[in-house]
């Protein structure tokens, strides 16, 4: 099944590193190929020819090797895997992980990398139960690190609990599954989706924009790709990560949204969540505007921004089979968004009341109302990503029917 994959796998220090030369084993056995990076700690449990001799492939154990460098740099490492598997993982390595340290060639090569990541944790039970460890642990599964919990049982230190390794055919089963991921209900289709505010330059130095944090389309767009679709993000610009799986294209302003959009058509379905300014300023000064003593400020002439969700959905062959747009309103939420359904060319809209007082734009949780031909459907409060689940999950359903 996973003939001809590559995985990275990265040895830290620990008693349980000995398993890591079985798991080499078995990946070899199931077609795998296999690269290992070995820490200098891990280096303290096994020795990098055990490790070359099993995967029949060049370790890599420093950030500074010249020849190593020349040969395949670190950031390529990461670039040649399917993926990235951390066998033990130790308590350090993963509180590294958490914090984004980067001071030896396996941390680096984790910063760098933006391939899925397994991790299977070993280290002593109370290390394990720390809640430091804890706190990190929780910080990367957020982050969509994969993880194969350890064993409970007796450890080579005396003490007993959960901490020991999982067992190598155990990591190979999670393995085996994060590289063939069971085809979803949106398995080759295409979404596209716009997520977060545009930016607006006045001059180098200032922009309009709003408040979107693209807390709601990002949570989209990781939704699609967990059931299995190819998912094009465009982004404008956010301070939240990049969903797993999913291809992003980062922009500033709406005419490079816009032509973004255009060029990752055709997509079989697109939901335009991103807040984009309406206007921009007529032309942007090339220096920064100065206060001149005395003067009145400067008049800031708008020019209307181009409609990115009406230019998509304008009939035509390179129109989506299923266009979803977003309506936030502070007044009249149903009226408008019936409204937008119609101007826009909109299969459905999603609409949502954003005045201050309900929090929801920037906030973490989402009220909104599904408008289409049909009719309407009200969705409770939910969280962002619950209610990115479900749309995510209408989609499915809408695309299979026809
Ligand atoms: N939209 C877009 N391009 C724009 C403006 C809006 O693609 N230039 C999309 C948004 O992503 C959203 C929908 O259109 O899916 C509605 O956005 P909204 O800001 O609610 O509506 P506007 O068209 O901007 O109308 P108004 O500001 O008058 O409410």
């Amino acid at each position: 099944m996973s003939a001809g994959k590559r995985v990275l796998l990265i040895v830290s220090g620990g008693i349980a590193a000995y398993k890591a030369l079985e798991l080499i084993r078995l990946l070899r056995r199931a077609g795998c190929a296999v690269t290992c990076v070995l820490t200098e700690n891990g280096g303290q449990f096994v020795t990098p020819l055990s490790l070359q001799a099993l995967s029949e492939s060049k370790v890599y154990t420093d950030l500074f090797s010249l020849t190593d460098e020349s040969e395949m740099g670190h950031i390529q490492l990461s670039r040649a895997a399917d993926l990235l598997v951390v066998a033990p993982a130790t308590a350090n390595i993963l509180a590294k992980m958490a914090a984004g340290l980067a001071d030896d060639l396996a941390s680096t090569v984790l910063l760098a990398t933006d391939k899925p990541v397994l991790v299977a944790p070993a280290m002593n039970v109370r290390m394990w139960l720390h809640p430091a460890t804890q706190a990190n642990m929780k910080t990367l599964e957020q982050r969509g690190v994969q993880v194969v919990q350890p064993g409970e049982g007796a450890m080579a230190c005396n003490e007993f609990g959960p901490g020991r390794l999982a067992e190598p055919p155990e990591i190979l089963a999670a393995i085996e599954s994060l590289l063939n991921p069971a085809p979803g209900p949106l398995s080759g289709r295409h979404a596209l989706v716009t997520s977060g505010p545009t930016h607006e330059p006045i001059d180098p130095v200032r922009y309009l924009a709003n408040r979107s944090s693209g807390r709601q389309g990002h949570a989209i767009a990781a939704a699609l790709a967990a059931l299995g679709a190819r998912v094009t993000l465009v982004s404008g610009p956010v301070a939240i990560g990049d969903p797993p799986g999913v291809e992003v294209h980062r922009v500033e302003t709406a005419e490079q949204m816009l032509a973004a959009c255009r060029a990752a058509l055709p997509a079989d379905v697109a939901v335009f969540a991103a807040a984009v300014a309406d206007w921009r300023v007529d032309h942007a000064a090339a220096q920064k505007i100065k206060k001149q003593p005395g003067a009145a400020p400067p008049a800031l002439t708008l020019v209307p921004n181009p409609d990115i969700l009406a230019a998509i959905a304008a009939p035509g062959a390179q129109r989506p089979r299923l266009v979803v747009g977003f309506a936030a309103e502070t007044a009249d939420l149903m009226a408008n968004a019936q409204a937008k359904l119609t101007r826009k060319n909109a299969d459905w809209i999603v609409a949502n009341d954003v005045s201050p007082e309900t929090g929801i734009m920037g906030g973490a949780e989402n009220a909104v109302h599904i408008l289409s031909a049909a009719g309407v459907e009200s969705w409770p409060l939910l969280p962002k990503q619950a209610v990115a689940d479900r749309l995510a999950g209408r989609i499915a359903e809408a695309l299979s029917r026809d």
